[in-house]
């Protein structure tokens, strides 16, 4: 059987002198496109992972990222326009563990410095005790951290937080009320008594950021406070 006078042959095919069980093989390069993108993808893979691990390209995780961040600002920057940055909301949003997590980075880059990983204190005043300098209501320390207290070292945070950072790392130091971390500070300022009924939520023009808040406020209402 001469299976290289097929139909397909071309006058430059190269037939392999040996044959297995009568069957013989060709010999011929790989089509010139093929090798091209072989060669191109070899090339393109050391350029896209510089770019986008090491470079200024922005994986997918990445926009996704900085999409919920446009997002989160917009919501505090509406809420803030519509005067809604209350007690209540800003106790909700402890309760946002996605939020909290995101707090605690800020916190321990930004805060860790004066006043201790943990909010023990050290230039700063301790924030995990019942004693304020400016009030312990959630939004006495939301204008705390918002103003700053530039005369006494502590600055407006407002100037360099976004403001859903400010919102975040605010209710954070929240979380630190009692958490009694070594080597405390001694306390500051004056005893902060909570309130006995737990803070009202305002319900007026609320929506539904303010309402989640209210609600997980209501959840805490079994909840045995700490004092
Ligand atoms: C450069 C040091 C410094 C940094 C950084 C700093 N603080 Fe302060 N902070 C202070 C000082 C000092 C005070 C006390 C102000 C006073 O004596 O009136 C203070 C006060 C406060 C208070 C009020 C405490 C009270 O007793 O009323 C809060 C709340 C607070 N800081 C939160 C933060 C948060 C949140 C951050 C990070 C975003 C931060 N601080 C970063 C120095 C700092």
């Amino acid at each position: 059987m001469s299976g290289h006078e097929q139909s397909g042959k071309t006058s430059h095919d190269h037939l392999l002198d040996h044959s297995y069980d009568g069957i013989q093989e060709y010999d011929n390069p790989l089509p010139r496109w093929w090798v091209w993108i072989f060669w191109a993808s070899i090339l393109f893979a050391p350029l896209y992972i510089t770019y986008y691990h090491f470079g200024p390209g922005m994986l997918e995780i990445d926009k996704y990222d900085a999409a919920m961040v446009a997002f989160f600002d917009n919501q505090a920057k509406e809420l803030l326009a519509m005067g809604q940055i209350d007690d209540a909301l800003l106790d909700g949003l402890t309760d946002d563990a996605a939020m909290m997590k995101g707090a605690k980075k800020i916190f321990q880059s930004k805060c860790a410095s004066c006043h201790g990983v943990f909010g023990e204190g050290g230039i700063g005043p301790n924030l995990t005790d019942d004693y304020w300098i400016h009030g312990g209501l959630p939004t006495e320390v939301y204008t705390t951290v918002s103003d700053g207290v530039p005369s006494k070292g502590m600055l407006a945070w407002k100037r360099s937080l976004r403001p859903a950072e400010l919102l975040a790392v605010s209710s954070y130091v929240g979380t630190l009320l009692g958490s009694d971390p070594p080597n405390a500070k001694e306390p500051q300022g004056k005893e902060f008594i909570r309130p006995a009924t737990p803070i009202e939520a305002s319900t007026d023009g609320a929506d539904a950021v303010a309402d989640d808040a209210a609600a997980e406020v209501d959840d805490k209402e079994t909840a045995p406070t700490t004092s």
